[in-house]
């Protein structure tokens, strides 16, 4: 039987699970039943849904948590999180909690700007492009008035465009580097838009002007975006350090150590990053931005220096522990999904309807709140203690638990070592 199919897009909704399930799954019924399962009885809301994407067959539901206490420069948030790894959401509530005992988080958003390429070849003289350029800028910015006129009256726009030269890298290759200034919102499509007219007006122009010809390849914006800058940090004597039977000196000291060693080394950096990135990521999420967006920029940004590094920086001076992060962080809260999807519109209100700028600094005090919380654990108890207490739900429902079950055996974990063997052994004891 063929597994190929066209004009799959023209089928209706039934039609494409039908085929989808009779083509590549065995178990057609229980399929077609979990697929359907996750039909929103809301049929608008559905149709909201189906629409967001091509081909929709269902809805893929992630957890939507909120981590409160988040004390942000004297501004208490409930920060909403959508992530399904078990542990993120506690360990950022737990880590809030912490600092706001101890002053909260301080923020700054150090810059704004986002950028966007027009990528083009050119084999004539690099004197005649750079004066052809500049004759025309003007022009550049002025066709592009119908798209920028409506953000210029909000304060935003086009702050310049340069001619780059690339040709080190590749022959004849050649850029317009474009800087914008988008406000609250993302600015994707603004810019793509603009720099598309750029293209129009810099191929044209060059027809009647140049001897060699302008070729574009591209325009697009770019996702590393390191002019997109905010600081969070948080900081208090090391003697407040101390919780529990934790002793304050050497727990920063070692907190320092850990951080130095994502500094210097990248197979440990990339973890630490990964978990800097669990709380952006699930922030980024739950208010309806692109995380890969922020993923990629992100990342970039902590190979700035030529090898990837850990993002967050830890010092202790004069009795001091400082913990800071500075992360690029091109956001929106409004356009894209911000005013489609219901639940991101929700947490957006949760926040207190931000600012662009003040969703940069909740995103990225997210981040280092969840970095803090890894690493208080990997230094002194180790991850797997809270991890899998965390987890012990999930193993408990892979087997079917019923709330008596999951009563008994929590109960139990509370003074056991929760392994995924010990909880298996754990259920069997229990229904023998
Ligand atoms: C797990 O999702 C994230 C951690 O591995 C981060 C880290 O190691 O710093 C715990």
């Amino acid at each position: 039987m063929s597994k190929s199919i066209s004009g799959f897009s023209k089928l209706s909704k039934s039609e494409k699970i039908d085929w989808i399930v009779s083509t590549y799954l065995s178990n057609s019924d229980i399929a077609k039943n979990t697929i359907k399962q996750y039909f929103n009885t809301d049929k608008k809301l559905q149709q909201l849904h189906d629409e967001f994407i091509e081909n929709t067959i269902s809805n893929y539901y992630l957890p939507l948590g909120v981590a409160p206490n988040f004390l942000i420069n004297g501004i208490t948030y409930a920060v909403p999180m959508a992530i399904e790894e078990s542990s993120v959401v506690a360990a950022a509530s737990k880590a809030a909690k912490f600092w706001m005992d101890r002053g909260g988080f301080k923020t700054t958003v150090i810059s704004t700007t986002k950028i966007g390429q027009v990528h083009f070849m050119y084999e004539g003289a690099v004197d005649d492009l750079r004066l052809f350029f500049n004759s025309i800028k003007t022009k550049l910015i002025e066709d592009s008035k119908p798209i920028t006129k409506n953000m210029e009256m909000r304060g935003g726009g086009i702050i310049d465009i340069e001619l780059r030269d690339k040709t080190e890298n590749i022959e004849g290759y050649y850029q317009l580097h474009a800087t914008f200034e988008t406000l609250d919102a993302m600015g994707a499509n603004f810019i793509n838009s603009c720099l598309e007219q750029f293209a129009k007006t810099f191929k044209a122009e060059a027809e009647d002007t140049l001897d060699s010809p302008v070729e574009v390849i591209m325009s697009i914006l770019s996702n590393y975006v390191p002019d997109c800058l905010v600081r969070a940090e948080v900081s208090c004597e090391i003697e407040a350090l101390s919780e529990g039977d934790i002793d304050p000196e050497a727990f920063a000291k070692r907190f320092v150590q850990a951080v130095s060693i994502a500094e210097v080394e990248p197979h440990r950096a990339v973890t630490h990053n990964k978990g800097i990135m669990n709380g952006i990521d699930a922030v980024v999420l739950a208010t309806g931005n692109d995380f890969r967006a922020i993923e990629a920029g992100v990342h970039a940004y902590a190979s700035k220096d030529g090898k990837y590094k850990s993002l967050t920086h830890a010092k202790v001076e004069d009795g001091i522990f400082s913990f800071w992060m500075e992360v690029p962080l091109a956001l929106g809260t409004v356009g894209g999904l911000t005013s489609l999807h219901p639940l991101v519109k929700v947490s957006l209100d949760i926040l207190g309807k931000p600012k662009a700028t003040e969703l940069m600094q909740i995103v990225a005090v997210a981040g280092l709140a969840q970095n803090f919380a890894a690493l208080r654990s990997l230094t002194t108890t180790g991850i797997q203690e809270g991890h899998m207490k965390m987890h012990l739900m999930n193993i408990l429902n892979q087997f079917d638990a019923n709330s008596r079950e999951k009563e008994a055996i929590v109960n139990h974990f509370k003074t056991h070592t929760v392994t995924h063997s010990a909880v298996v052994e754990a259920i069997n004891k229990l229904r023998a």
